[in-house]
């Protein structure tokens, strides 16, 4: 199930983060991502949580849209549906009052969990 992301989560959390390309190669980027989701209220990160966490992902959240920002599954839970779920729980929670995109990192998953749906 999807859980909001608590500080004491930040460890688990900064390691399924450091998956995302653009942020695996830059300690400083993550640390400041971390940073940016424990303080930014509109920053909104989530975890997805079964015996263990097993995936991330995260949001901004604007006047009218809520754009997936990250997307991240732990590599040896994979090609489980982790991912999809996260993306279909996401759009539950928000599409009934933002419209809900995806950030240019997450686009191409997206287009590939909203065709799987239909
Ligand atoms: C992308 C990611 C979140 C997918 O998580 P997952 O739990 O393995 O995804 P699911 O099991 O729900 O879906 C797997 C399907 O998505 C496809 N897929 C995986 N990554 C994809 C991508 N970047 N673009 C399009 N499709 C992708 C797989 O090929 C698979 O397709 P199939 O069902 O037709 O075989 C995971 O691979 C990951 O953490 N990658 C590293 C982080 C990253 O690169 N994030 C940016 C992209 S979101």
């Amino acid at each position: 199930m999807l859980i909001r992301f608590k500080k004491n989560m930040e460890k688990i959390a900064m390691g399924l983060l450091s998956f995302m390309p653009d942020e695996k190669k830059d300690v400083k980027k993550l640390q400041n991502t971390i940073k940016e989701y424990e303080s930014n209220p509109n920053w909104n990160l989530y975890l997805w949580k079964e015996e263990d966490v097993l995936g991330a992902i995260g949001v901004r959240v604007e006047e009218h849209h809520v754009i997936i920002q990250h997307v991240s599954v732990n590599p040896s839970h994979r090609n489980m549906g982790i991912g999809k779920k996260m993306i279909n729980e996401i759009d539950q929670l928000y599409q009934e009052n933002y419209t809900v995109y995806a950030g240019e990192e997450v686009q191409d998953f997206y287009q590939k969990c909203k065709s799987d749906n239909v």
